[in-house]
């Protein structure tokens, strides 16, 4: 934990609160806070009860579980471990039984607007036949697959096939780099990657096969066999004989029927990595039927998804929200979804509300970055401002990934949900699987800025360094004090980290450390996250280690030391502020402009474009104590252009600081 630890005693004041509108509480799956109060004691009451009923209602099981939780190996805890599933018949083959093959599971929107639907009944052929495409390449149960593709119906496909077969999948985000892909492609052991000739995104062609080879070039790959590559564009590729296979040609003579894969419960749906403070980013290892129970309850209690709905979450696959509110929990529901490739401001920055109108999205689902720069858009041009657009279908927002700005929350409530829908402020994380916290539509007055209170069995509480409670009004830390179904089972590989970084001994062992700071408002008991108590940045949503920025830095061969921090951003919440000493003198002026401009390309490919810095500053040295350990609070105060008002007795060189206080 770092110095940031949250000793704060107030959040600003937010008095407005907007109660959920009546007809949508009428109507509502939890409907009032007495049925949420109800189900919250239902689980306190019988904790096993609550969640064993949950999961015998809400999933088809091959062969039941007789046993709920297992805590004997804590805290790798085990849910409905000896139960049998497969979680894409949950998603899939369930939804036919129950007649609604012919339903539109997803409506695809193209970066160019070419649109294309696909019935429950298409989309399980599809996967069917993928499915078996890749048991032909000697991919089963217990192989680690990865996939780098684009937002497309293909990408979903890939999932859920090796979900059918029993194969844990590695969804890599396509903006990570080379680097960043063989380094996950090693630590998981792939057999095989699932790519695409080209991602389009806002008009340009990004080569992701290309990268793809690079990444296999780079070396200790030997476990994967087969390259298996989705015709996006007909873009010039290699095709290296015997390994590589189009993704059509592999499906061409395969059958449709595919039975699935039984697993236990237990057996790792996903791996997914993830930025922690310290090291390698994390596989985030994830469990398939306490996942898939979660998915589908946060999908019914705070989406409250009925049939009619057209839901659309704007993530992307590569992170865990488009994995369980696009490719498992909406699909598990049996909901339309719309699936959409490109960016929100392209061909303008009315794409969003474009396509709210044209589909008649009624549950709106994005991130609070893509809010604020969609409000200066509009604000900067009348012709893309939501009020020219229909979105008259919308009846739920929900916000995800960062904390929302009061500001942003106003606007999107009264522009996008013209006053009428409520939104869902959730909170959660990779390693969480799905919500944590989060108002029901249906129930929750809604505060701006404040995820409200915790899901129904998730005990959530704030406490101080030693792990004790603290009361309503004081900042402290984030913690769940019982396993969920969803949470994380351990990280790929290595189980100390896992229990180091998630269920530190100062708290007892059993205690789930979320990593982030919150504070509960005094009278209603609400929760506002108060940000990451360790060195993780949030940089429009993305996380990010600061670590690893530093490590790409140092990489370069002009870099002796680099110290990075997070600093407010308008409009990505936080902004990378890098802090880099050379080997050589300290650079000025226009050359300081031009290394600056080449380390923060160093670090788009060593990682990826997401991590670039957005400023660098150059010194001769970083604030350091006498014992050589860098001052990060004080690189905090300068990066926002602050004054340092904190104590430096224990500073070795206070000189420093003016040297870094300019921005270049
Ligand atoms: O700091 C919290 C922030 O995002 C972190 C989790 O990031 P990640 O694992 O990438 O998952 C993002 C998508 C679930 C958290 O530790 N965060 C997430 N949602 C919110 C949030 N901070 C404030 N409010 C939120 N609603």
């Amino acid at each position: 934990m770092t110095d940031q630890t949250s000793n704060v005693t107030e959040v600003k004041a937010e008095s407005r609160i907007f109660p959920p509108p009546a007809p949508f509480a009428a109507s509502a799956t939890i409907s009032g806070m007495d049925a949420y109060y109800a189900l919250c004691k239902q689980a306190e009451d019988d904790y096993e009860g609550f969640w064993a009923n949950l999961a015998r209602e809400n999933l088809h099981w091959h062969k039941p579980f007789t046993k709920t939780l297992d805590e004997s190996t804590a805290p790798l805890y085990k849910w409905f471990e000896d139960g049998l599933l497969n979680v894409s018949y949950n998603c899939l083959d369930v939804n036919l039984q129950k007649g609604h093959g012919d339903k539109v599971a997803v409506i695809f929107e193209a970066d160019g607007g070419e649109v294309t639907k696909v019935t429950y009944k298409e989309l399980h052929h599809k996967v069917c036949q993928f499915a078996n495409g890749l048991k032909s390449l000697g991919v089963g149960k217990g192989d680690r697959v990865v996939i780098y593709m684009p937002m497309s119906v293909e990408g979903v496909v890939a999932m859920q096939a090796c979900a059918r077969i029993g194969a844990t999948h590695s969804v890599v985000f396509g903006g990570f780099s080379a680097k960043s892909l063989q380094e996950r492609i090693v630590d998981v052991g792939a057999v095989a990657v699932i790519t695409a000739d080209e991602q389009v995104r806002g008009g340009k062609h990004l080569p992701l096969k290309a990268i793809v080879d690079e990444a296999l070039a780079l070396g200790d790959c030997e476990k994967v066999r087969n390259v298996v590559i989705y015709k996006r564009t007909g873009g010039a590729i290699n095709v290296l004989e015997g390994r590589d296979i189009w993704m059509h040609d592999l499906v061409a003579n395969q059958s449709d029927v595919c039975e699935p894969e039984w697993v236990s419960a237990e057996h790792p749906l996903f791996i997914l990595y993830t930025s922690g403070s310290t090291g390698k980013p994390k596989g985030v290892q994830h469990s398939s039927g306490g996942y898939l129970l979660w998915a589908i309850l946060t999908m019914k209690w705070t989406f409250d998804i009925k049939p009619a709905d057209v839901f659309w979450c704007t993530a992307d696959i590569g992170w865990v929200t488009g994995h369980t509110y696009i490719t498992y929990g909406p699909l598990a529901v049996g909901a339309t979804e719309i699936v959409f490739e490109g960016v929100p401001t392209f061909p303008n920055a009315g794409r969003f509300w474009n396509m709210i109108e044209k589909h008649k999205a009624t549950i709106f689902y994005t991130a609070p970055t893509a809010i604020r720069s969609l409000i200066k858009a509009a604000d900067a041009d009348a012709n893309v401002h939501p009020s020219k657009y229909d979105l008259s279908s919308l009846r739920l927002l929900g916000s995800v990934g960062e904390p929302i700005n009061p500001e942003a929350w106003m606007w999107y409530y009264n522009n996008i949900g013209r006053g009428n829908c409520p939104i869902v402020d959730t909170f959660w994380q990779t390693e969480t699987g799905g919500h944590m916290m989060t108002p029901l539509p249906g129930a929750t007055p809604l505060v701006p800025g404040s995820c409200t209170l915790p899901l129904p069995g998730i005990m959530a509480a704030i406490v101080d360094e030693t792990g004790h409670d603290l009361p309503n009004g004081q900042g402290g830390i984030l913690v769940v004090k019982r396993p969920w179904p969803s949470m994380i089972r351990t990280i790929w590989g290595d189980e100390e980290r896992f229990k180091k970084s998630y269920f530190p001994e100062e708290f007892g062992g059993k205690v789930y450390l979320a990593g982030d700071g919150a504070i509960r408002n005094k009278d209603t008991g609400y929760f506002t996250i108060t940000g990451r108590i360790d060195d993780v940045l949030n940089v429009s949503g993305h996380r990010m280690g600061t670590m690893e920025i530093e490590s790409a830095l140092v990489a370069n061969p002009l870099v002796a030391e680099a110290a990075v921090v997070g600093k407010p951003d308008d409009t990505t919440g936080e902004a990378i502020c890098a802090f880099v000493v050379l080997k050589r003198s300290r650079p000025t002026g226009d050359e300081a402009k031009q290394i600056a401009t080449e380390l923060r390309n160093w670090v788009a490919k060593e990682i990826g474009p997401i991590a670039k810095p957005k400023e660098i500053r150059f010194g001769d040295n970083l604030p350091k104590t006498r014992s050589g350990k860098i001052m990060r609070r004080l690189l905090r105060v300068l990066a926002k252009g602050e004054t340092i008002t904190q104590d430096i007795s224990t500073l070795e060189n206070p000189a420093i600081l003016e040297q870094l206080k300019q921005p270049l």
